[in-house]
């Protein structure tokens, strides 16, 4: 199939990247999005998230006057549905976002098109949300318009090149309609494109998120052992790493963004009976920022047997969900933050990757200066490159804090005794009370 104009909806992490290098190789792109600030921003030039790469690639598209940026879709042949899928409170997935896009496309559908949804979505989304909410266009899908599945694996960080690079997974309703995807995504697409049905294209991107939650809540669980037992368990990690067969991930504040976190419960909420694995690894994932915040209260400075965190003044390096990124969603370091808040003490927190940041509940300062002058204990929540390759020496002059609580195993090197700091790292047996 021959594609000339699509029209992308949603301009996240996702949608914008996709949008922009397919105008950049050649085709039409209408990118459309129905926060009023994006479209503002990026006719204005500007740009409203932070991805390396993502700038220069955005205004080469709007340059080449490929890509056209609006509030509405319009006519194309086909259409990308790359829109947020959140979960509720409950823990139900928020398809709101995803059903208000496809009723936006369906007046502009036409005999022909294509369209693909790249949202992370429960099993049967594509068929049972999608394929109706389309078909009020008085088109039937897989007959008179083609539909497919296709998920994002990309890594916020490295999304450009992944975009073309990763191998992709493609489920049409029907055969027809994964071909055509393949001759959509083969535009652009270095990787393998792998063909299937939409419902396993739902399932693979939601195991592989499931697949990365269960193995990081076992490294979480190893960390909390590994305190209990007096042992460092990155050393036992890296010792376990050389069996052949064993990859042991790293232990951190827990789990955060808008995929690992969130895609499993999808799972859950599709069949809440068979999923008791599913479950309790997202107990302890989400129930690391309180380990965490005991680990605090057990390292304080004085020494308080009682742990108070009354009135501590402590400074948290680092917000975002993971390293060298600007997003925020989910981050169990703010949950850190949050919990530290909650016990009474004094947070500052400092995220360089957004230094102008309004968390209700604790400090955000905009500069490491601030976060840190009159910190009595710091956290490392975050092993953005900037941080973890601070000089011990120079902060020492910035801080009278000397007790770190490194979280992410950041700041191994000796020059931080050296520098007369006394650091603590999770699962690194401190927590045994011997
Ligand atoms: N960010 C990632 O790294 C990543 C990786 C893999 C998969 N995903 C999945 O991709 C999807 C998009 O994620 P994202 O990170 O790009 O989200 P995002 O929040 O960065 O961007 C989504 C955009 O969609 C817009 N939007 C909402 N409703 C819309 C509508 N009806 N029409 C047009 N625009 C609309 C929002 O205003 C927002 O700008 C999600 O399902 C996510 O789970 C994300």
């Amino acid at each position: 199939m021959n594609f000339q104009k699509i029209c992308v909806l949603g301009l996240g992490y996702i949608g914008l990247p996709t949008a922009s290098t397919f105008a950049t190789h050649g085709l039409e792109v209408i990118g459309v999005d129905v926060n009023t600030k994006v479209v503002e921003t990026l006719k204005n030039g500007g740009l409203h998230i932070h991805e390396p790469g993502l700038r220069i690639l955005v205004q080469a598209a709007l340059g080449s006057g490929n890509l056209r940026i609006s509030d509405q879709p319009e006519s194309a042949d086909a259409f990308i549905i790359a829109v947020p899928t959140p979960f509720l409170a409950d823990k139900r997935a928020d398809m709101s976002f995803v059903r208000a896009a496809a009723g936006a496309i369906a007046p502009y559908l036409s005999p022909g098109n294509l369209v693909v949804l790249e949202s992370t979505s429960p099993p049967r989304t594509t068929v049972d949300i999608v394929a109706p909410i389309l078909e009020r266009s008085r088109l039937v899908a897989g007959e008179d318009f083609l539909l497919a599945y296709s998920p994002e694996r990309v890594l916020p960080g490295q999304i450009l090149r992944e975009l073309i690079e990763n191998a992709r997974v493609i489920g049409g309703i029907n055969e027809t309609s994964a071909l055509a995807g393949r001759d959509l995504y083969s535009t652009f697409v270095r990787g393998e494109i792998v063909l299937t049905d939409a419902t396993t294209a739902e399932m693979v991107k939601l195991m592989e998120n499931t697949y990365r939650d269960v193995n990081i809540a076992i490294a979480n669980e190893f960390s909390r052992l590994a305190d209990r037992f007096g042992v460092d368990v990155w050393e036992a990690n890296r010792l376990a790493n050389r069996h052949p067969r064993v990859e042991i991930l790293n232990p951190g504040p827990g789990v955060g963004g808008h995929c690992i976190g969130v895609d499993p419960w999808f799972l859950v909420e599709a069949a809440p009976d068979i999923t008791q694995l599913i479950q309790s690894a997202r107990q302890v994932n989400d129930q690391q920022p309180e380990f965490v915040l005991e680990l605090i209260r057990r390292t304080l400075p004085d020494g308080d047997s009682a742990g108070s965190l009354r009135g501590k003044r402590i400074a948290a390096l680092g917000l975002s969900y993971k390293a060298n990124v600007d997003d925020l969603r989910e981050s169990p370091a703010i949950e850190v933050c949050k919990h530290l808040a909650d016990a009474g003490a004094l947070v500052s927190a400092y995220e360089p990757y957004k230094a102008d940041l309004n968390i209700p509940g604790f400090k955000c300062e905009t500069s490491l200066e601030d976060a840190l002058i009159n910190a009595e204990l710091i956290v490392l929540l975050v092993p953005h490159t900037t941080l973890v390759t601070l000089d011990p020496h120079k902060l020492a002059d910035i801080t009278p804090a000397r007790t770190l609580i490194d979280v992410v195993n950041g700041w191994t090197d000796r020059s931080w005794q050296e520098a007369g700091f006394r650091v603590t790292r999770l699962g690194a047996g401190t927590m045994s009370g011997q």
